[in-house]
């Protein structure tokens, strides 16, 4: 391995020396200033959902394809994605006149799918998982005798990826920056913008920033190798890796100063703020590095820094965006969740309604129970952040209301709130179990065949998001003395999972 000033040289040479103009735009550096304004500090957003293919994917794909030989060149290229390398590729291998192979997992929405073939290359429909794709990606390489085209782990990718990092340093004029947000898949961009930053200013921090549930940086900073996750969320699907690059990896280690990690309503209040900025929806990992740029200056309450994020693709799912609005109000600290608890006689809504004030109630579920006491679902409208909830929280229950916050409470926010009044009596040995599944055309039908019917199903909730994940709530009956024969078969069925059965809300209002 080089040491690290060496490190930087290389990629210092091949990030001035890419090629990528050919192809990709040298996108704005936009000042967001309503963003700017409410924060106090001056935020800068490189501009790379204007890219032809609406993400800064083609930069690293062009640049690699176009230093290979001639003769590689002809026998052409063979690269693995669901999304926006695919297209990066594919624009490349137009422009430059080589024949492409895209691998793409069949959960690949059609949009997507048809995206790559109008730009030129050949789509083989392959596995469920971009892991699936990548696996058999490789197996071609051999038997075809095509260059892969990987979508972070190439010297010439980060360098194609660094031109932005490059762009970045020319296009801002003001005092100098103090940090540039990032983020972060298998680290690609990264490590291109990490080495060409810390190369020419080494004192402006390179934040990246990843998903709670794919931290695939953060994780490998912390055990001081790479690691592979077991499960990675997938609703920042751009960023969905389950292990940082090698290559990315070795620069990242060294020039990166730190990963934040931000949950989903966080990325949705980022979509939110990049919309008011600029009138464009970016897709979740488009808005990420802007979630933890936030979150950094809530965490250190900086004022009037220079700060840069990369809105990095611009590739949204529009019916995923019904999800979107519903989450990003709680990313913005502007509905709290509770359940409260109320007497069960008349006039004890309006009694409650009462105490909750001026506040615009957002949502109020509710069914009779037959019980002295009534379950409430309740969603308030914040203006001052969840400083206000904790006042409201602490009125209520000064007023003898006991309350529980559900608003960090994922399976709350998702399933509950569409379940609210289903209590069930005389049902035993009920777990209760939240799954994520990739989506596409009779996915369903697959989750339940592979639920089998070994085991009775006592509820069962099912939310489509858009076509890229669905989300399924299930309780099921399993008496203790199966529960490991369980656990097995839970492992066996492969979709990511969280066990329930302890969470406040599931013992609220449905046991
Ligand atoms: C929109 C978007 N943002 C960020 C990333 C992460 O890039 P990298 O894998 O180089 O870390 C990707 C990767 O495909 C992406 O599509």
């Amino acid at each position: 391995m080089p040491n690290s000033n060496e490190l930087l040289n290389t990629y210092l040479k091949k990030i001035l020396q890419a090629r990528v103009y050919e192809v990709a735009e040298k996108t704005r550096l936009d000042y967001a200033s309503t963003l700017s304004r409410r924060l106090a500090n001056h935020i800068w957003i490189k501009r790379e959902d204007m890219q032809p293919v609406f993400s800064f994917k083609l930069r690293g794909a062009y640049n690699k394809m176009s230093s290979l030989p001639k003769e590689v060149r002809a026998k052409g290229v063979i690269a693995a994605s669901a999304g926006n390398h695919a297209q990066g590729v594919a624009l490349s291998a137009t422009k430059l006149g080589i024949p492409a192979l895209i691998v793409m997992p069949k959960t690949t929405p059609e949009i997507k799918v048809t995206a790559v073939r109008n730009r030129g290359a050949e789509v083989l429909l392959h596995g469920s998982t971009y892991d699936d794709a990548s696996t058999r990606a490789k197996q071609l390489v051999e038997q075809r005798n095509l260059t892969y085209v990987s979508p972070y782990d190439d010297v010439e990718v980060i360098a194609g990826q660094g031109t932005i990092g490059m762009e970045i340093l020319q296009q801002h004029t003001e005092e100098k920056l103090d940090a540039i947000f990032v983020p972060v898949g298998g680290g690609g961009l990264i490590a291109g913008v990490a080495a060409y930053v810390k190369y020419v200013c080494p004192d402006i921090k390179i934040i990246g920033v990843e998903p709670e549930d794919a931290p695939t940086l953060y994780a490998a900073r912390q055990a001081q190798r790479r690691v592979i996750l077991d499960q990675v969320g997938i609703f920042a699907d751009g960023v969905a890796v389950r292990q940082i690059g090698k290559l990315t990896f070795e620069v990242a280690r060294h020039y990166v100063d730190d990963v934040l990690l931000v949950n989903t309503d966080e990325i949705c209040a980022a979509i939110n703020d990049i919309f008011d900025d600029t009138r464009t929806i970016m897709e979740p990992a488009g808005a990420l590095a802007l979630a933890g740029l936030k979150q950094y200056i809530r965490r250190t309450g900086c004022q009037g820094r220079q700060l840069a994020t990369i809105a990095s693709g611009a590739n949204m799912n529009f019916d995923r965006l019904g999800y979107v609005t519903e989450r990003s109000e709680i990313g913005k600290q502007g509905e709290a969740l509770m359940a409260v608890t109320i007497p069960e006689r008349p006039g004890s809504f309006r009694q409650f309604c009462h105490v909750i004030g001026q506040h615009v109630i957002t949502e109020f579920n509710y069914r009779y129970e037959e019980e002295r006491e009534a379950h409430v679902f309740v969603g308030v409208r914040l203006t001052g952040g969840f400083a206000e909830k904790e006042l409201l929280i602490a009125k209520l229950r000064d007023r003898r209301y006991s309350v529980v916050d559900l608003t960090e409470n994922e399976m709350a926010k998702t399933h509950i709130r569409h379940l609210v009044g289903g209590r069930a009596k005389g049902i035993f040995n009920e777990r209760l179990y939240r799954f994520e599944f990739p989506e596409r055309p009779g996915a369903l039908l697959l989750f339940l065949t592979g639920m089998g019917q070994r085991w009775n199903i006592s509820l069962f909730h099912y939310r489509n998001h858009g076509s890229a994940y669905g989300r399924v709530l299930v309780g099921i009956q399993v008496p203790a003395e199966q529960l490991i024969e369980f656990q097995i078969f839970l492992d066996k069925l492969g979709y990511a999972y969280w066990e329930e059965s302890e969470n406040l809300a599931y013992q609220l209002f449905l046991q």
